[in-house]
């Protein structure tokens, strides 16, 4: 069965969580999209991982991992990782292969992107500083160096003085440092030493068609969330990347009759990091308090996430462009004694709006979210297993985010633990 897991929000909705509690039955774990701007954390003997490139799966004795054809993958982040990993004894996996199809974040796409981000100043997107945009800019303008091109260095120099030609000037004109073509045919040749042997010599596509023939199982993890698509979310406050189940399609290889399932994670709260409209967004002491209480950093940057409500308009959307069929809420625990609300609607110049994707984004910044308060819960639900040992406000919370995302949960988790979790159904019948 192939699967994909998917966010909902802008991201950070601990996604992990489904490879935590399901991963042990899987085959093939498969990243489809995006880069080290994701930050996916697993926790191994007791230690906190964070992946930013790896499939999560890489913990997993029984499982492949692959980096799928829609990623950009940075070579030296890449590099790092898996020498962690392995220094951590947590690099388990049977094998890991990367994509032909991938494309190589490059050392001017980091410099272009610093550059860009500090000259738009105020108007920043503020983004992971990763160089994602530049590196999907650049394969759009078909100039990308894509990762089979580490088995041709032989016509490399020609490529990348065209590419350089292009780029300097605007490196030179925002003041940073140029690069010349020696150094970026040398930092080819060592990452090519170290990436070419991990090069899938089947297509990724093949693998996992023949994986799901045999009757085993695929999960497809997506990055970031909905909100944050290229096309879908509030552009341009939004990632380069399709992170809807659709862009799993391409960044996998599969045709969208092969996906079984498609999973989506909700917080039971939302958060956002980087600049963009955020309707539900909270300020104050009771943001700091969930913000504090929900560890909401950014695994890859650090930076304090914005914290707001669940937006049952978001949830329909997401159910909707995704084809969801099932939902994973995670950090209910979050919220012990604290009064949750839930945005019904906007209001939007007098009309009531229960579409996301009926205001653009910059109506989006305008919008008022109108709540229903629920009487949430005082005790503490950490050692909840199944439903109906929760308690009555916090069943009602719940039941309320399935009912505005019109799509049945799956689990919920109750705390940061793999065992944490209340398990509603099981993801693999
Ligand atoms: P980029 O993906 O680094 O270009 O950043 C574009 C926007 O997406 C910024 O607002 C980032 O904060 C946000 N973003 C990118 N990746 C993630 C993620 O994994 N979690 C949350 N936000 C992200």
């Amino acid at each position: 069965m192939i699967v994909v897991v998917i966010g909902n929000q802008w991201g950070d909705e601990g996604k992990g969580r489904v490879i935590d509690n399901w991963g042990e039955q899987v085959s093939y774990f498969v990243r489809v999209q995006g880069g080290a701007n994701a930050g996916h954390s697993v926790i191994v003997g007791g230690k906190k991982i964070v992946l930013h490139l790896v499939p999560s799966g890489v913990t997993y004795h029984q499982a492949h991992c692959f980096l799928g054809n829609d990623m950009v993958i940075d070579p030296m982040a890449l590099i790092k990782e898996i020498d962690d990993l392995s220094a951590a004894e947590a690099y388990n996996c049977k094998s890991l292969g990367i994509s032909p199809l991938a494309h190589l974040v490059m050392p001017y796409c980091l410099e272009l992107e610093k550059l860009r981000e500090k000259a738009r100043d105020k108007n920043a997107i503020g983004t992971t500083g990763r160089g994602i945009g530049p590196t999907y800019e650049m394969r759009a303008r078909r100039l990308g160096i894509r990762v089979e091109h580490l088995r041709h260095l032989d016509i490399m120099p020609e490529y990348v003085k065209t590419i350089l030609n292009e780029l300097n000037p605007e490196i030179r004109h925002w003041g940073g440092k140029t690069f010349t073509q020696k150094d970026i045919l040398d930092f080819l040749e060592k990452v090519a030493a170290y990436l070419v042997p991990m090069i899938v010599k089947t297509p990724i596509s093949a693998t996992i068609c023949a994986a799901e023939a045999r009757g085993e199982n695929v999960l497809i993890e997506g990055a970031q969330g909905l909100a944050l698509d290229l096309t879908h979310g509030t552009y341009p406050f939004v990632t380069s990347s399709s992170t809807i189940a659709g862009g799993a399609c391409s960044g996998a290889g599969i045709g969208p009759t092969m996906i079984k399932k498609v999973i989506g994670v909700t917080k039971a709260y939302c958060t956002r990091v980087g600049a963009g409209p955020f309707p539900t967004k909270i300020n104050g002491e009771l943001a700091a308090k969930i913000q504090e209480r929900g560890k909401e950093f950014g695994a890859t940057t650090g930076r304090p996430r914005d914290v707001g409500w669940v937006d049952a308009t978001q949830l329909a959307h997401a159910a909707r462009i995704n084809g969801l069929t099932g939902l994973v809420i995670t950090k209910g625990d979050v919220l012990q004694g604290i009064e949750p609300q839930i945005c019904t609607h906007y209001v939007y110049q007098g009309r009531k709006i229960t579409n996301f994707d009926e205001l653009d984004c910059c109506e989006l910044f305008k919008a008022e979210p109108v709540y229903e308060t629920l009487a949430g819960f005082t005790e503490d639900i950490s050692g909840c297993r199944k439903f109906n040992d929760l308690p009555k406000g916090a069943q009602e919370l719940f039941s309320k985010i399935q009912k505005y995302s019109g799509v049945p949960i799956l689990a919920i988790s109750v705390g940061p633990e793999r065992h944490q979790i209340i398990i509603m159904r099981d993801l693999w019948q």
